[in-house]
């Protein structure tokens, strides 16, 4: 019997061993390659990802980096945001979005997010913005994240920033894989950034990252960045940097998991539209707006306030994991409780902490086991 299907086996809540499994000998080999010719740092295989990238989410220029953080902070250090700086930043994601923005010195101004799509409020944005000048920061860029791995409202967003001439970076550390009319995740805004996080959608077996854009200076400004601001001669950099490069090893894995990535995007898509199918009568399943094309990187139902622990309890002890993302937004977390929230509060960002909770996601949930979860939460519900 598939050990997935055993009516009491505790699940996995993301299946890595499923899909090292469908790989099997060709993940070996890759890293064997990588073995036989020990160029661990900037190794070709880096390269190839790299191209590989592009032709898959069409951006001009993808910059292999040492993680999703790393991505962000070596954006903002090329396009030269520091003290006295503002970026608007949901507060309603990890914790790392606003956290790039404190490393290199500028302020994070924390934005209300939508009820619908859990992403960034464009009307909070146009807020934010007022509030960072009333405090006598200067708004230079968003931070725009695809929760769960939906894109958020690009045109509206994008229509607000350039109106006020702050630029639009994508967080995509959950989205990549994700389109927005007909566009993939990777040419939104200015300059996208994206983690290889293993329990990412398309995750490596460690750390990794990635920046995406279509400006030439920007991508030239990343590359330098991320090898401590090397320039044209060996051992003279011309700017301060840092190490943000990304493993050959983790390339080499990454190349043969970008092979099944489109596959492994559809089989997603119908595992999240088969759960909203056998839960949408009984609990507030996640929408995808017309358009938008998300890539599930976490499948998020809503519940009433206080219904939460209990329902995790009781799904626990059917061995059923869940997860919390995110039970206290960023604004409410210790570190960041000095910064400033835009004028008319957070109130969505608030409510939707105390309500969300995820279910287990991945390509190789079976129909069984997705019919086994899918008793147990309407199981749970009744109770
Ligand atoms: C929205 C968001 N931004 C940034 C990051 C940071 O990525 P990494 O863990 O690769 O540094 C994450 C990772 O969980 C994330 O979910």
């Amino acid at each position: 019997m598939n050990q997935q299907t055993r009516l009491d086996a505790p699940l996995p809540f993301i299946d890595v061993a499923a899909q090292r499994r469908r790989l099997g000998t060709r993940i070996d080999d890759a890293i064997a390659r990588v073995l036989g010719h020990c160029q661990f740092i900037n190794g070709p295989e880096v390269r190839e990802l790299e191209r590989d990238l592009s032709a898959f989410c069409g951006a001009k220029h993808s910059i292999g980096v040492s993680s999703g953080t790393d991505a962000l902070v070596l954006i903002l250090m090329a396009l030269g945001i520091g003290k006295g700086d503002a970026v608007l930043c949901p507060s309603f994601t990890f914790s790392a979005t606003a956290e790039s923005v404190v490393l290199v010195g500028a302020t994070p101004v924390f934005v209300d997010v939508l009820e619908a799509t859990f992403n960034l409020d464009p009307a909070s944005l146009a807020c934010g913005i007022e509030t960072a000048r009333r405090l006598g920061l200067k708004p230079k860029a968003v931070m725009v994240v695809d929760l769960f791995g939906l894109p958020a409202d690009y045109e509206a967003i994008t229509r607000i920033a350039q109106q006020h001439g702050v630029k639009v970076i994508d967080d995509a550390a959950q989205s990549f894989g994700a389109t927005y009319h007909n566009r993939k995740i990777g040419m939104m805004g200015d300059v996208t950034a994206t983690s290889f996080f293993p329990a990412k959608p398309l995750g490596g077996y460690g750390d990794g990252g990635a920046v995406f854009t279509d400006d030439d200076d920007l991508a030239a400004l990343v590359i330098s960045l991320r090898n401590h601001g090397a320039g044209t001669e060996v051992y003279d950099n011309v700017r301060i940097g840092m190490n943000g490069r990304l493993d050959t090893i983790q390339a080499a894995v990454l190349i043969e998991k970008l092979r099944i990535f489109a596959d492994e995007i559809a089989t997603r898509d119908r595992i999240a539209r088969r759960y909203n199918e056998l839960l949408g009568d009984v609990v507030t399943v996640p929408q995808v707006p017309s358009g938008f094309g998300s890539v599930w990187a976490q499948y998020t139902i809503r519940l009433a306030a206080g219904e939460r622990d209990l329902f995790a309890a009781t799904l626990r002890q059917q061995g059923i994991p869940t997860a919390q993302y995110y039970p206290k937004p960023t604004h409410k977390q210790t570190a960041y409780l000095d910064y400033p929230v835009a004028d008319g509060g957070l109130a969505v960002t608030e409510k939707l902490a105390g309500e969300v909770i995820s279910l287990p996601m991945h390509a190789y949930l079976d129909e069984a086991t997705q019919d086994r979860i899918a008793t147990a939460v309407r199981g749970a519900l009744r109770g």
